[in-house]
């Protein structure tokens, strides 16, 4: 988002015109900017052969989606749903990299049914797996490596107490069940948590994966997941990706070389791809003045991004229909009922009833963590590619709310 002679825009196209045009609330993504951060992790990693998978959880639009397959994204998914979706737009199933967690074991065989990759992280459904495919179909193995890395608690998951993977001193355990079923492991996996700036805890991690690695002779991958950091303010660390893709590149070459054979790196971003190509773009319903708080109550909330909620995540927010008002401090709230606390204290230009605000860093996980709470719609999705603002999902209307309810005689 730029501001040119006092308009803020994106791909030369005026946010306020686009608010005209779809509406608000609505997400709008800069697909050009996708595309460029892809670009931007393969130059990074070109050390050896990197194989991307986007992180489908967050942002699961399937036009999304097939823009990034278009430019030599595969994809990872979480759930059998999105799997569908990711063979709907046209991904190869071995573009597919299907990594649930406490899911029934029927929804993997499902998996296996449609010839996408295996991510297995638990014991029990490693046996089930045994048991039913031993060697007639590989998977691969998401390892708990317990380390504690990443923006906060809630958004690690390679620590002890995480319910992610099957922990490396479970290590024996593995190695019983892949003789006695023959299990041909293909891959290792391991991911650690959200926004890890130091290169050195993902070469941790791969010094543990690199160690378990030789015991697994038929690996063809090692996915080393993500949790590639971006800037949410002015000033923010991020991961330093070219640092890292030169580094990892170089140990994973090491390590392939003495393995004995060429092995595949895989990542798995999701916000380093669409956080910063995202805003949601919303309207200033109220400004209420309190004793001790200004409040801007907006058309949206913690319906549509649940972040700030959930993770005490920080989303600059700007004010781009005041672009010259005098700074002043707000609290930027939702209209649900709940304390949907979008933003606290910020400094914004004067905000009038009217205004257009603009919530930054909302590409990853902002719709697809979307609700209809309070019974409020889900907002449209605007995709611009080269210069063209294109509607990419409709917003919810009463027929939505009502689609899957059954009245009953009563
Ligand atoms: C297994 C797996 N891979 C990749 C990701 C993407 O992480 P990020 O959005 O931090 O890049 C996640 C996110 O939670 C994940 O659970």
């Amino acid at each position: 988002m730029e501001l040119i002679d006092g308009i803020y825009q994106v791909q030369g196209l005026a946010l306020t015109e686009l608010a005209k045009e779809f509406g608000t609330p609505f997400y709008l993504y800069d697909g050009n900017k996708i595309v460029n951060q892809l670009q931007n992790l393969k130059n990074a990693f070109s050390e050896t052969q990197v194989k991307v998978k986007f992180a489908a959880k967050a942002l699961t639009n399937i036009s999304i989606l097939k823009l990034l397959k278009k430019h030599g994204s595969g994809v990872d998914v979480v759930s059998i749903q999105e799997a569908y979706l990711a063979l709907g737009v046209g991904f190869e199933k071995n573009e597919i990299m299907f990594t649930p967690n406490c899911v029934d074991f029927s929804e993997i065989c499902e998996g296996v049914e449609l010839g996408l990759n295996i991510n297995l992280d638990n014991l029990s459904a490693l046996e089930k797996f045994g048991k039913k495919y031993g060697s007639t179909y590989p998977c691969c193995i998401r390892l708990n490596p317990h380390i504690l890395a990443g923006g906060n608690y809630k958004i690690s998951t390679g620590h002890g107490n995480s319910k992610f993977g099957i922990s490396v001193y479970q290590l024996p355990q593995i190695m019983q069940l892949v003789e006695v079923h023959k299990l041909v492991i293909n891959g290792l996996h391991i991911h650690t948590g959200s926004e890890i700036t130091e290169t050195e805890v993902f070469l941790k991690m791969a010094e543990i994966l690199f160690g378990v690695a030789r015991d697994f002779p038929a690996l063809k991958f090692i996915d080393f997941g993500s949790g590639f950091k971006v800037a949410y303010k002015e000033g923010d660390h991020v991961t330093n990706i070219y640092d890292l893709g030169l580094n990892l590149g170089k140990k994973f070459k090491e390590f392939y070389r003495s393995y004995g054979k060429q092995l595949e790196l895989w990542i798995e971003p999701g916000k380093y791809l669409v956080s910063e190509a995202g805003y949601l773009l919303v309207n200033t319903n109220v400004v209420k003045t309190t004793p001790s708080v200004t409040f801007a109550g907006v058309d949206s909330g913690l319906n549509h991004l649940i972040r700030p909620m959930m993770y005490d995540a920080y989303h600059e927010i700007v004010n781009i229909t005041n672009t010259k008002g005098s700074q002043k401090i707000y609290t930027v709230v939702g209209n649900i009922c709940e304390t949907d606390t979008l933003g606290v204290d910020r400094k914004l230009n004067e905000v009038r009833e009217g205004d257009l605000l603009a919530i930054k860093n909302a590409g990853a996980y902002g719709y697809s963590m979307a609700s209809n709470y309070n019974s409020r719609f889900r907002p449209a999705e605007v995709l611009i590619w080269s210069g063209k603002a294109q509607l990419i999902r409709k917003r919810d209307t009463m027929d939505d709310l009502l689609r899957n309810q059954v009245v009953v005689d009563i």
